[in-house]
């Protein structure tokens, strides 16, 4: 039982408003994952070495120096994002076995190789509304798009997301409604309760009287409703043995996910926005082309060697270190890790992904096929075809995320030449899309694992690493601490790396303080 005193008192600590009344009351979900950042207390004098200018370097940096610490952010590429990155007509990519690309896009276009999306409920939300970036909507899930499914029926191959979608829907509803006429549900459901629940079943599958599944046009039309005697033809079911047997149930998963539900956003004008807006006000804190090549313990704190100006190489001493680079990197440069911190960093798996950007001379997906924003999904290699979400109907053409794949299928991806990539991509998008042959002006594609200065997409624990090793990697070692998506609990994220930084921060200087 709550006491008033100890109501009065938890209203008193949220600051005493109308918010803080419904947080006292629980009443109020939480807004955000981590309590504000208000470091109390000066740093001044402190000097931290932060390894990375991705996402989580640069928020260390970024929060550390509102606190008067003296920071300074080691990149070894020449710009700020990491993952967080936006390719443009004229961007180089080479990886690690020497192959190199050059994007040529139509104007206008552009092509996030990793992050890409953002639910309403990250601390990278906070962020863009700090700094002033402005997003738009990023659509994860359109109904208009397709399922295609290379095991389906002749007929049954490629499918509107509703179709398929609402059909599942409407059988399971179908099947369910029969178990509850018939009695066959252990349950102690009132006659009363089971007409609640028939009416809820046949409103939420689309069931007829009798409790069948009909499409009442939820699932698409073979006739659209227009005017004079065009009332519409809802298209026939698809049909439940062939969705079943032809996978399609298998695509619906992404989307119930928390962190995949729509609305979703991204930055106007690619993703590097955010790294960019926190480089602008870290100005010559961040030094690039600095790739480090040790990582030493000294009586006074650290000390970072790295490759500096042209090639030269020089090293840097601070008090404490905020180590960022991603672990299949880190475990390579020679550093004084202590051996269990050694141990656990070399158990951690990641996970490897690929994506392939295709330039079309054409938006025929907007024009032929309807499909404005969103996402086709396949059980090919290619897995996913992410339609853009900014420059609809533009004259000039645009880019498609031609392939999105993680794990086997980004192995195979990965292990191919750019142009055998591309010709992949162009071959399995066109069996959903026939007008890629026609279209086709130009490809683009990162394999995450081989890619310099990251060698994986993200961490990928397991039970026993989380378990075993997260602990291990999340204390300090000496005056080195880790941080990114990598060191959080949303892995896979900008938020998990920004909540790492932050979490790192607020560590950081209660250990300064209480010295
Ligand atoms: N955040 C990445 C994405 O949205 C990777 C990811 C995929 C993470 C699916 C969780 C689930 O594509």
């Amino acid at each position: 039982m709550r006491t008033r005193r100890d109501f009065i008192e938890r209203v008193a600590a949220y600051g005493g408003s109308a918010t803080a009344v419904l947080t006292a009351l629980d009443l109020l979900e939480p807004a955000s994952a981590s309590a504000p950042l208000a470091l109390e207390g000066s740093g001044r004098g402190t000097r931290v070495i932060i390894l990375g200018a991705g996402v989580a370097g640069l928020c260390s940096a970024y929060e550390l120096g509102k606190a008067g610490y003296d920071c300074t952010v080691l990149e070894a590429r020449e710009r700020p994002g990491g993952r967080v990155w936006t390719v443009r007509t004229g961007t180089r990519h080479v990886e690690s076995d020497g192959s190199a690309q050059t994007a040529a896009f139509p104007e206008g276009a552009y092509f996030n190789p990793g992050p890409a999306r953002v639910p309403q409920h990250h601390v990278t939300m906070d962020y863009y509304r700090e700094f002033g970036v402005p997003i738009e909507q990023f659509a994860n899930v359109n109904l208009n798009a397709y399922y295609f499914s290379s095991q389906g029926s002749a007929e049954l191959q490629r499918v509107r997301m509703r179709e398929a979608k609402y059909a599942i829907a409407g059988y399971t509803a179908e099947l369910l409604a029969k178990a509850v006429s018939q009695s066959a549900l252990d349950t102690p459901l009132t006659r009363e309760d089971k007409e609640k629940l028939l009416d809820f079943l046949a409103a939420n599958g689309g069931l007829n009287k009798a409790y069948a599944y009909v499409n009442d046009g939820a699932a698409g039309f073979s006739e659209l409703p227009a005017a004079g005697n065009q009332a519409g033809t809802p298209a026939d079911p698809l049909d439940l043995m062939s969705l079943i047997r032809g996978g399609f149930g298998a695509y619906f998963q992404n989307e119930r996910e928390f962190n995949q539900q729509p609305v979703m956003f991204q930055p106007v004008g690619g993703i590097d926005a955010l790294p960019y807006a926190f480089a602008r006000r870290l100005r010559e804190r961040v030094r690039y082309g600095c790739a480090v090549t040790e990582i030493r313990k000294t009586p006074g704190g650290v000390r970072v060697a790295y490759t500096g100006i042209r090639g030269r190489s020089e090293s840097i001493e601070g008090a404490y270190c905020i180590c960022t680079i991603p672990l299949p990197v880190l475990r390579t440069i020679p550093a004084d890790f202590s051996p269990n911190v050694r141990a656990s960093m070399n158990r951690v798996a990641y996970m490897d992904s690929a994506k392939i950007a295709l330039a079309f001379k054409r938006r025929f997906w907007e024009e032929d096929d309807r499909i404005m924003s969103g996402i086709s999904r396949t059980d090919q290699t290619i897995a996913q075809i992410w339609y853009p979400s900014y420059g609809f109907f533009g004259r000039s053409g645009g880019v498609l995320t031609g392939a999105y794949a993680t794990g086997a299928a980004a192995r195979t991806i990965g292990d191919l030449a750019p142009r055998d990539r591309s010709e992949l991509a162009l071959r399995q998008g066109a069996a959903i899309h026939p007008q890629y042959g026609d279209e086709f002006l130009s490809a683009f594609s990162v394999a995450w694992q081989k890619t310099p200065h990251n060698m994986g997409a993200w961490v990928a624990w397991t039970p026993e690493t989380r378990k075993n090793d997260y602990p291990v990697l999340s204390e300090p070692d000496g005056a080195i601490y880790l941080a990114g998506e990598h060191m959080s609990y949303i892995n896979a994220w900008q938020a998990g790396a920004l909540e790492s930084a932050r979490d790192v921060v607020r560590r950081l200087h209660a250990r300064v303080r209480a010295a």
